[in-house]
């Protein structure tokens, strides 16, 4: 995949189109020709490790925080989480048994790469999760797992973030079956349902058009919300992000069960608030949450599942049905939706969607 924009009107539209390929490049980085999840992790054994640590920046700490539930779900390993540019002067107390994690795009980006030299200081092994291959984090960490999803360069990352979330997913499986944590049967299962994400993802993105036109609702808006539970709630968070960075809409994640606990105080008539609810384990929680702020005046807007969307009905202004997919792999398949989301309103809006003000696609300096 060349550094060109083809026919596509911005950088960031056709690397969200590639995913389908970039997903398919991670997938063949780390699963063998059966499909298992033993390629590419070299012959580190994962089962050693007792912890783990996981440290980044922006959208590929987000991609951290969806990692978390999958290592402690699939894999029983506790995970710890650190923003950067706090991990090392919070003194953080590292077990020598753990494993430390920075996931970045660049591989350059100055907090990550000095919490990673602070974590080896300690004695603790390290890996980095990096889409650039000459990076200095890729040099520098003791176990390297390259994400394959070529040159990212819209500024507001996109094929990056899913491709660290298909390798994260493989690498929990890896481990998993390491330390055989789960049974052969569900395994087997979810390692399926990662195979198949490349196909889902296109499919989601046929869902195009539609976006496009909830979109241009949204564009008015001064401020909205993103709400999640469970996994959906660092897509969530990356959701707002991915809004902020490039419409430059003020937008917030929340998880859906804390809104109450003051953001709610901001829900006014019109308020648009998006209800991210694929494959969402806890729906009817949601589904309340969802008629808390509906109840307020909010413009709902619900991305979910078959299920989810029958049951919220006509409470919701728009709804937008995601194709069928695993629970396990449904993080990736919604953020799908929230790129062409953030992409959509930003285009109404004519803002410079590959280079929006203020932001630099790596970030070397503290
Ligand atoms: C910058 C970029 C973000 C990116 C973050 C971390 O803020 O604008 O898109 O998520 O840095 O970058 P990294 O290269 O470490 O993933």
């Amino acid at each position: 995949i060349q550094a060109t924009k083809g026919n596509y009107r911005h950088f960031m539209l056709k690397e969200i189109f590639e995913q389908p390929i970039t997903i398919g490049q991670t997938l063949a980085t780390f699963l063998d020709e059966f499909g298992n999840p033993s390629k590419g992790f070299g012959k580190v054994e994962f089962s050693k490790y007792k912890r783990i640590y996981i440290v980044a920046c922006g959208t590929a700490f987000y991609a951290g925080a969806v990692a978390k539930y999958w290592f402690e779900q699939v894999a029983g390993i506790p995970v710890e989480i650190d923003i950067a540019s706090e991990f090392r002067y919070r003194k953080p107390v590292l077990e020598e048994e753990g494993l430390f994690i920075a996931i970045s795009q660049s591989g350059e980006t100055a907090d990550t790469l000095a919490a990673l030299r602070h974590a080896k200081g300690k004695g603790v092994e390290t890996l980095a999760l990096v889409n650039v291959t000459t990076s200095t984090m890729a040099r520098e960490a003791d176990i390297y797992l390259p994400i394959n999803a070529g040159p990212e360069i819209g500024v507001a990352s996109t094929k990056a973030f899913t491709s660290q979330l298909t390798a994260l997913a493989a690498f929990a499986l890896n481990m998993s079956e390491q330390k055989k944590f789960l049974d052969k049967e569900h395994l087997a299962k979810l390692v399926k349902a990662l195979t198949e994400v490349p196909d889902i993802v296109g499919e989601t993105l046929q869902l195009d058009g539609e976006i496009d036109k909830m979109c241009l609702g949204l564009s008015h808006a001064k401020s909205l919300f993103y709400l999640g539970r469970d996994m959906n709630y660092p897509i969530a968070l990356e959701a707002a992000l991915k809004l902020k960075e490039i419409s430059y809409i003020h937008a917030e994640g929340y998880a859906a069960g804390e809104l109450k606990h003051g953001p709610i105080a901001l829900i006014e008539p019109g308020t648009p608030v998006i209800v991210l609810a694929g494959q969402d384990p806890l729906l009817e929680k949601t589904v309340s949450n969802l008629q808390e702020v509906a109840s307020r005046g909010a413009k709902v807007f619900l991305v979910a599942d078959k299920k989810g969307a029958e049951i919220v009905g006509d409470i919701a202004e728009q709804i937008i049905t995601l194709p069928d997919c695993d629970p396990f792999t449904a993080p990736i398949i919604t953020t799908i939706v929230i790129q062409l989301i953030a992409y959509h309103t930003a285009v109404h809006l004519g803002t410079d969607v590959d280079q929006p003000r203020n932001l630099a696609k790596s970030v070397t300096v503290e």
